[in-house]
Formats: structure tokens, C-alpha cells, sequence
């Protein structure tokens, strides 16, 4: 028999793991309702920010949910300092902790991500 303290510390591996796993997925599901809450106004299928990122990237680059390219400290900039017509978002507006959720969420393959809620209201046809 293996002794006490190895199926204690292998049970406690585990448990630890599946808590990181699980907070991770919390945390990606918190920052797509406040990708949508916060930047859906213009970044949705049919916002001004993709629109201006059509005429820019092309059909590709337009939405930013589809992509896999953004880095943390790209989206960082873009929002704090803002770019192009994309005016800048202060601290007030958009506090640390709610933009790092929406990078953690940005930053996943955007095969893991849902379509945008626009497109089709996530009906699947
Ligand atoms: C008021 C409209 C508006 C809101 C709200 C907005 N954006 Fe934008 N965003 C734009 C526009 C317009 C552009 C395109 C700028 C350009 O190229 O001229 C843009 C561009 C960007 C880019 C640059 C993409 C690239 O490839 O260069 C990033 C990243 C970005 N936005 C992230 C965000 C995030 C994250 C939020 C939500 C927290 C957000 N934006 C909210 C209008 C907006």
C-alpha cells in the first residue's frame, strides 16, 4: 500500500488544478460579458470599430473576437491611450480589473470563443 501521505498529496494536486481550471474559465466567461458590455457598442459585427478595421485589416482584422493576434499589452494600449478614431478609456470608465478580464478573454484562440452576439444572436443555422 502506498503510504497516507501520497494519496493525500495527489488528491490535494488535483484539487488544486481543478481550482485553477475552473477560475480560469470563470474569470474568460467574466470577461466576455464585459467585452460586451463595454466594447460591443462599437465592436460588434456591425460597429464602428469594425467598420473602421474593415478599411483597415480588411474582412479579417475587422473583428476583434475573431482574432488570435491581439497581444495583452496592444489591447492595453489601445484602450488606455486609444488609436485612430477609438477614443481612450480611463481608469473610471474602464478599471484595471474589468480590462484585464476582457485581454484574459481576447488573448484565447478565438476558436474557444462564442461568434459575435450580433451576428445571429447566437442561434446556430
Ligand atoms: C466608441 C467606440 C469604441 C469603443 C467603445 C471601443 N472601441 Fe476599440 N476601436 C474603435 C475604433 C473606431 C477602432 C479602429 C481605430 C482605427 O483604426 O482608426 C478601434 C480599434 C481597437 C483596437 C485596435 C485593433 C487593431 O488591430 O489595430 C483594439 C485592440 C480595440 N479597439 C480594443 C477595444 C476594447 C478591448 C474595447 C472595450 C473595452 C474597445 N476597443 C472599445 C472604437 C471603439
Amino acid at each position: 500500500m502506498r503510504p497516507l501521505w501520497v494519496s493525500i498529496a495527489g488528491v490535494a494536486s488535483i484539487l488544486a488544478w481543478l481550482c485553477i481550471a475552473l477560475g480560469d474559465t470563470q474569470k474568460i466567461e467574466e470577461g466576455r460579458k464585459r467585452y460586451h458590455a463595454r466594447c460591443d457598442l462599437c465592436h460588434a459585427e456591425r460597429g464602428s470599430g469594425t467598420f473602421m478595421l474593415k478599411r483597415r485589416l480588411g474582412k479579417n482584422g475587422s473583428v476583434l473576437e475573431q482574432r488570435n493576434d491581439l497581444t495583452a499589452s496592444y489591447i492595453r494600449l489601445a484602450c488606455r491611450t486609444g488609436i485612430g478614431s477609438m477614443p481612450s478609456l480611463t481608469r473610471v470608465e474602464l478599471p484595471d480589473g474589468e480590462l484585464d478580464l476582457i485581454i484574459l478573454y481576447l488573448t484565447r484562440p478565438a476558436s474557444e470563443r462564442d461568434q459575435p452576439s450580433s451576428s445571429n444572436g447566437g442561434r446556430h443555422e
